[in-house]
């Protein structure tokens, strides 16, 4: 670091802690991808972000379910962050989500993820799923970045999903962390 630079790093610091306090748009959705394997077991009717307000995306997921119920489910959940192209970043879990609705403490890390969907989608219960899988109008809560202090830069988070002994399909959601840096 040259000195140069040296007082633009603290001034954005001060820049972050202000934002940190009276943060708006830090996380923004950016594209999202989903897919199923096979049309017997599951379709997505619906995978897309929609500007819902100034600055604000919503993420709109419908996955059909072909075969219910839904008895076990597996999520793989893995973030990647963009530095020469997307390199895994901070976590890699595998998570039985049937196991996780009856004990949440044991993944305090995807109750994290679980928190920012929980309210805007009905997987809210324990196993068995006998419906499909919607999200409506999830939006990407500031509150989130105290939860987890990722530096700014561009992510994606791959959700892998195995229900009923294979694996089912996969999302993959791309959002940007931008704490005011370059405004
Ligand atoms: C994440 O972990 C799984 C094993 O749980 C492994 O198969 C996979 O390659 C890992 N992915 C990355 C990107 O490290
Ligand atoms: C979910 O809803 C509860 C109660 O309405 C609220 O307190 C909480 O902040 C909401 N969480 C998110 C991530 O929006
Ligand atoms: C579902 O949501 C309600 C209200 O937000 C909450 O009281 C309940 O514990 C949740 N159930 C599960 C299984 O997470």
């Amino acid at each position: 670091m040259t000195l140069k630079n040296h007082p633009f790093k603290v001034f954005s610091y001060v820049i972050v802690i202000f934002l940190l306090c009276h943060s708006e748009a830090l996380f923004k959705l950016k594209n999202i991808k989903c897919t199923c394997y096979e049309k017997s077991y599951c379709e997505f009717k619906r995978c897309e972000l929609k500007v819902l307000g100034r600055g604000l995306v919503g993420l709109f997921v419908h996955a059909q379910a072909n075969q219910v119920p839904i008895n076990s489910v597996t999520c793989h959940l893995t973030l990647f962050k963009r530095f020469n192209g997307y390199k895994p970043f901070l976590f890699n879990m595998t998570v039985d989500v049937c196991y996780f609705f009856k004990n949440k403490k044991r993944y305090p890390f995807f109750d994290i993820v679980y928190d920012g969907i929980k309210n805007f989608s009905n997987v809210n219960h324990t196993c068995p799923f006998n419906h499909d899988i919607i999200v409506e109008r999830m939006v990407l809560n500031d509150k989130m970045i105290a939860k987890v202090p990722v530096p700014s830069g561009f992510y994606r988070l791959n959700f892998y999903v195995r229900a009923d002994g294979a694996w089912r399909g996969e999302l993959e959601v791309y959002a940007e962390v931008n704490l005011g840096y370059d405004r």
